[in-house]
């Protein structure tokens, strides 16, 4: 099998499929979402906050992303595995995003990666890409500026729609192939949907964008508490973990198990 490359994503554009996209952050996940036919995965740097224990996406490495990205393209045969450039690796210009996302090309193996930014990041976008590196874009709201700007919907107003609108066109002018819309109005989105050639991936962005992406911890309900508003939870793993652990720990102290059967003489 070959793996899902950035025509077959400007091919659903062009026949106006929709397509889901999920995050990963380890081989074994990352391999029942390929199984179950995922054609586009991200290593997001969600991973700061679902999978290491940080606050935000802030803190992790271009290492840490690079570690976590090779495992999940171990872990698949088929999705386009794209990886999050991190809060650093890319801000002081066309060179150093260069360098990081070569890193994680050569190193992990991933497809593409894609960066945080608008108007603000279209040198690095544009280098790239020449460079020979597909880049998916992401505006709206950019987890990694949650210092300057918190999390909140973006592009409300006159002023902040036309601002989304300019890096929307800037990204795609770039050279990027998909650009996620984060937090943004549905008719927003679905206005910047229809004005690009090149597939729009919402999260929090209505469902007039080309693609959907989620956390797959807050999708399975392994993130504790209520999934956030933008976001479905489909199964309840943490529960069903919980259950499971209960009863292995139940089993040993009443001496359930090991059982005859798992038992070798
Ligand atoms: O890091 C991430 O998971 C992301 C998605 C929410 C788009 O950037
Ligand atoms: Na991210």
């Amino acid at each position: 099998t070959r793996r899902v490359t950035v025509h077959d994503i400007a091919r659903a554009k062009a026949r106006g499929e929709k397509w889901p996209m999920l995050t990963a952050y380890d081989a074994m996940t990352a391999s029942v979402f390929d199984e179950a036919g995922i054609p586009v995965l991200l290593v997001g740097d969600s991973m700061g906050n679902c999978h290491l224990g940080y606050d935000t996406t802030v803190p992790v490495t271009l290492d840490e992303m690079a570690m976590l990205s090779a495992a999940v393209v171990r872990g698949t045969s088929r999705a386009m595995i794209v990886a999050d450039l991190t809060f650093g690796s890319y801000q002081e210009g066309p060179v150093q995003a260069l360098r990081s996302a070569t890193r994680l090309v050569k190193e992990a193996g991933v497809g593409a990666v894609k960066l945080e930014g608008g108007e603000r990041s279209h040198e690095q976008i544009r280098m790239l890409v020449e460079a020979g590196i597909p880049v998916m874009a992401h505006i709206g709201l950019t987890p990694q500026s949650v210092n300057a700007m918190g999390y909140r919907v973006q592009g409300r107003g006159e002023e902040a729609a036309q601002q989304l609108l300019r890096d929307a066109k800037a990204v795609q002018d770039a050279g990027a192939f998909a650009v996620v819309l984060e937090a943004v109005p549905a008719e927003l989105a679905a206005e910047v949907t229809g004005m690009l050639q090149i597939p729009t991936v919402g999260i929090g962005a209505g469902a007039g964008t080309d693609a959907q992406v989620l956390v797959w911890t807050d999708a399975f309900g392994l993130t504790p508490g209520k999934a956030p508003r933008f976001s479905k939870k489909y199964t309840d793993l943490r529960a069903i973990m919980t259950a499971a652990t209960k009863e292995f720990a139940d089993e040993v102290v009443g001496g359930a198990f090991p059982a005859e059967e798992h038992t070798f003489h």
